[in-house]
């Protein structure tokens, strides 16, 4: 079942350059797309890993199509006011988490539209969304969300494509032949610097924030080390009291509009004494000199470096509980769905 591989983990993904590729291709119904284009205001709840693909959403629904996007822990959404007659998307890998749907029901009751983006056919949240948008990851056995996440970003990203003057879809031409090179990393010199730590800490800016949110937890989940994911530029505001040489710092620093200001946090991170493992663009030499450990991104659009910046981080977890011999496809006190509240 496994497919010649360790792990379901690996095994899942492995599959994303097929699950990108198709997730992304998929037509989206023309009444989803003229409901969402006359929102004022989005709100996307979520829980987990779900969550950090609504916050990468966030980024990208704003920057290219000037629409406000509100993304909400759907377990704290009882507290907040949903906005009425505003619109309001679900992202749910399996379509049953109890806070999502709760939140996805309350948002009805204000005269929503609501909408349900989930992996699972015919799961609780898509009885109770008017619109239903699958992601064709397939099933996943492993507990930790690797290609479902993948998935749920290539149909958001799809949804910024409709919407947007921008050609997203030209962007992402080439990204199956991308995501199969990002795969054939080395991750075994980041697995060893990472393995023996206290406490990690996952960096980045603008889209690149939600993704060191997601490559925390995957590395929290499955390898049980304390990882943060936090804003590169709030690091300074209290975390740097934590930073010594046994918490490496993975930091995001591609070549993009925060790079000058990514360069100058990971100076300001090593002068702390904290080994920085760096994610980046193509041979970065300025880079490579700062930080301890250097790893390139394949040559892509900076749309495509999204993805595979989020699967060289889930080869690292996957590779760092693997060192550790953790019990990588079922994580200790985990459920692969979470039902109550
Ligand atoms: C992390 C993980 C969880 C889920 C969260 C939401 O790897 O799998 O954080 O993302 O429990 O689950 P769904 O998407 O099914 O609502």
């Amino acid at each position: 079942k496994k497919g010649g591989f360790e792990h379901f983990m690996q095994k899942e993904i492995f599959e994303q350059p097929d699950v990108f590729y198709n997730s992304f291709a998929k037509k989206i119904d023309e009444d989803v797309i003229s409901a969402l284009k006359k929102a004022v205001l989005i709100t996307v709840v979520a829980c987990g890993t779900s969550y950090h693909a609504g916050i990468i959403f966030r980024y990208l629904m704003e920057k290219y199509c000037k629409i406000p996007v509100r993304v909400e822990i759907a377990s704290e959404f009882s507290n907040f006011t949903p906005c009425r007659d505003s619109v309001m998307i679900a992202v749910t890998q399996s379509g049953e988490t109890a806070d999502t749907l709760s939140a996805l029901k309350s948002s009805k009751s204000e005269n929503c539209t609501t909408f349900a983006i989930t992996n699972v056919l015919g799961s609780s949240v898509t009885r109770a969304a008017d619109h239903v948008l699958y992601t064709l990851a397939g099933p996943e056995i492993s507990v930790a969300a690797t290609k479902s996440f993948t998935a749920q970003v290539a149909v958001l990203l799809k949804i910024v494509s409709c919407l947007s003057e921008y050609d997203i879809e030209e962007e992402l031409s080439g990204i199956h032949a991308v995501l199969e090179e990002a795969l054939m990393f080395d991750a075994e010199p980041a697995a060893e610097l990472c393995k023996n730590s206290e406490s990690m800490f996952f960096v980045g800016r603008g889209v690149f924030y939600p993704v060191s949110l997601e490559g925390a937890l995957k590395m929290k989940e499955i390898t049980y080390i304390h990882a943060e994911g936090y804003a590169a530029g709030e690091l300074k505001h209290g975390p740097f009291s934590l930073l010594c040489e046994n918490t490496p710092v993975i930091a995001l620093c591609t070549k993009d509009e925060s790079y000058p200001v990514m360069m100058s946090n990971i100076k300001e991170i090593k002068a702390r004494g904290a080994p920085v493992i760096a994610i980046g663009t193509g041979d970065d030499i300025d880079l490579m000199e700062i930080c301890d450990l250097y790893i390139p991104l394949p040559d892509s659009s900076k749309i495509s470096e999204i993805i595979t910046a989020s699967v060289i981080l889930q080869v690292l977890a996957y590779k760092t509980a693997v060192l550790l011999g953790r019990d990588v496809d079922k994580p200790r006190n985990l459920a692969k769905s979470v039902t109550v509240i």
